[in-house]
C-alpha cells in the first residue's frame, strides 16, 4: 500500500489531520489498532476551546456538536464555601467555550472520513515504523492475520502516550520533561440533571472537586482522591457525600442519582522535545500529557494538527522543509504554555495534604487574588478559552 502520509492513531489527533489533509487535496491511511466501537464509546474528556469549535465549524464536522453541545461563557471557581462566576465571554472580547463529549468529536470525524472515503483501517497489531530518517519511511502491520506494509512520504504519530511512534525518536535525541501530582481524579457519569449552568472548580479542604456536565439526562463530576486509592473502596453514597461535601454553597444543592461508571486516573505532565525526527512527527498525548484541571488535553491535540497540516501543505505546494522542519518548535511554544497553565490551575485547586499551613494560606490567597482582580481573571480567560497559535499573535513570527 502507498500514501503520503501513514496516520498511526484514531484518536482527535489523527482523524482531524487526516480530514484536514482531505482538504487540501493530501492523502492519508490511518492505522487503529482499536475497533471502531471501542473509539466512539471511550468516555475522555468534553470542553472544547473556542479555537478548536472554530476549527470543526471551518473544517465542516461541526453541526452536531453546535446542536447538541452546550455553550458556556464562563465557568465557576468555589474556595471557603464562596463561589463567584468568572465571565470569559466578557473578559475575551466574546469568546465561549463547548462542552461536548470527545467520544462525540470522534464519531463526527470518523464519519466525515468515511463519508469522504478515507481510508481508517481499525484492528491493526504490530505496527512498526520503519526509515524515518530517509524521505521513503515505511510502516508494517498486520491487519487479520496478514503482513502489511504503508509506503509513505510522512509518518504522523498520533498514537497517544502508549503508541510506538514516540519511541522512534533515538533516546539521544529526546528530552522528556515530566511531572507527577500527588493527586488522582475519581470521575463519574451519573444519572441525573444537569447540576448547573456552568462547570464548577471546587478549592476544598477535603479536596478538589469538579462538576461538568454531559446532556440534560447524564452528568459527568470528579474528585480529588489519592492515586492509589482503590475504586471499591468507593460506594455511591460515600462519592456523592463527598461532592456535596466539597461543593456544597448555601441555598444550591447537587442533584443525586444512579452513578453508571467509576474509574480513578492519576495525575500528570509530560512533555516530549523535539517532536519530529527525520520524516516521522508526533503530535497530541504522544507528545504531551496535561492533567486535566486546565481542559487542555483534547484541544492541545487539535492544535498540534493543525501546524502540522500547515507544514505538510506548504511541503506539497512548494517541496519546502522549512515549515515542517519548524513543526516541533512552533507547537512546543504553545503546547508549553498550556503546560503552565494545566500546571498552575492544578496547583491552585487541589488540596496538597503534605503542605504546610502557611503554604494552604497561599493557596487561599491566590484564589482570593485571582477572583478579585480583572487582570488576573482575564489571565486564566485567555488561557482557559485558549491562546492564539503563533501566526495569529501581532509580532512576526521570524521563520
Ligand atoms: N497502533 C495503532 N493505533 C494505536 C497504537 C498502535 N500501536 N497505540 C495507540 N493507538 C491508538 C489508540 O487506540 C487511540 O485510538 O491511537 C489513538 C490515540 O488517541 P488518543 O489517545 O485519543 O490521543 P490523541 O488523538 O492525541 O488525543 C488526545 O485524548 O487521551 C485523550 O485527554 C486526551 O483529550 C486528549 C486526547
Ligand atoms: C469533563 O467534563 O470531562 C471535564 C471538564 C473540565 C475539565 C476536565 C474534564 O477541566
Amino acid at each position: 500500500m502507498k500514501t503520503q502520509v501513514g496516520i498511526i492513531g484514531a484518536g482527535p489527533a489523527g482523524l482531524m489531520l487526516s480530514h484536514l489533509l482531505h482538504l487540501e487535496g493530501i492523502e492519508s491511511v490511518i492505522l487503529e489498532c482499536r475497533t471502531r466501537e471501542e473509539i466512539e464509546s471511550t468516555i475522555r474528556a468534553g470542553v472544547l476551546e473556542q479555537g478548536t469549535v472554530d476549527l470543526m465549524n471551518e473544517a465542516g464536522v461541526g453541526d452536531r456538536m453546535m446542536r447538541e453541545g452546550h455553550l458556556h461563557h464562563g465557568i465557576e471557581l468555589q474556595y471557603s464555601g464562596i463561589r463567584q462566576r468568572v465571565n470569559m465571554h466578557e473578559l475575551t472580547g466574546g469568546k465561549s467555550i463547548m462542552v461536548y463529549p470527545q467520544h462525540e468529536v470522534i464519531k463526527d470525524l470518523v464519519a466525515a472520513r468515511l463519508e469522504a472515503r478515507g481510508e481508517i483501517i481499525f484492528g491493526v497489531s504490530d505496527v512498526g515504523l520503519h526509515d524515518v530518517e530517509t524521505n521513503s519511511p515505511r510502516i508494517t502491520f498486520l491487519k487479520d492475520g496478514a503482513e502489511m506494509e504503508l509506503a509513505c512520504d510522512f509518518i504522523a504519530g498520533c498514537d497517544g502516550y502508549h503508541g510506538p511512534s514516540r519511541q522512534m525518536i533515538p533516546e539521544s535525541v529526546r528530552n522528556e520533561k515530566k511531572q507527577i501530582y500527588p493527586f488522582g481524579w475519581l470521575g463519574v457519569l451519573a444519572k441525573t440533571p444537569i447540576a448547573n449552568p456552568e462547570l464548577i472548580y471546587a478549592n476544598h479542604d477535603r479536596g478538589f472537586a469538579l462538576i461538568s456536565q454531559r446532556t440534560p439526562e447524564i452528568q459527568r463530576h470528579y474528585l480529588q482522591v489519592d492515586p492509589t486509592e482503590d475504586i471499591a473502596n468507593w460506594s455511591d453514597d460515600r462519592i456523592w457525600s463527598e461532592l456535596t461535601a466539597r461543593v456544597e454553597t448555601d441555598g444550591w444543592e447537587l442533584p443525586d442519582g444512579p452513578i453508571i461508571q467509576k474509574n480513578i486516573v492519576s495525575m500528570r505532565s509530560f512533555v516530549c522535545e523535539p517532536m519530529q525526527y527525520g520524516r516521522l512527527f508526533i503530535a497530541g498525548d504522544a507528545a504531551h500529557i496535561v492533567p486535566p484541571t486546565g481542559a487542555k488535553g483534547l484541544n492541545l491535540a487539535m492544535a498540534d494538527v493543525q501546524v502540522l497540516k500547515r507544514g505538510i501543505t506548504a511541503f506539497y505546494q512548494s517541496g519546502d522543509m522549512n515549515w515542517l522542519n519548524h513543526y516541533s518548535e512552533v507547537a512546543l511554544r504553545r503546547i508549553w504554555k498550556a503546560q503552565r497553565f494545566s500546571y498552575w490551575m492544578t496547583t491552585m485547586l487541589h488540596t496538597n495534604f503534605n503542605h504546610t499551613s502557611f503554604e494552604r494560606s497561599v493557596q487561599l490567597s491566590e484564589l482570593d487574588y485571582v477572583t478579585s482582580s480583572r487582570a488576573a481573571l482575564t489571565s486564566l480567560s485567555e488561557n482557559y478559552i485558549g491562546l492564539p497559535f503563533e501566526w495569529e499573535k501581532e509580532r512576526t513570527l521570524q521563520i
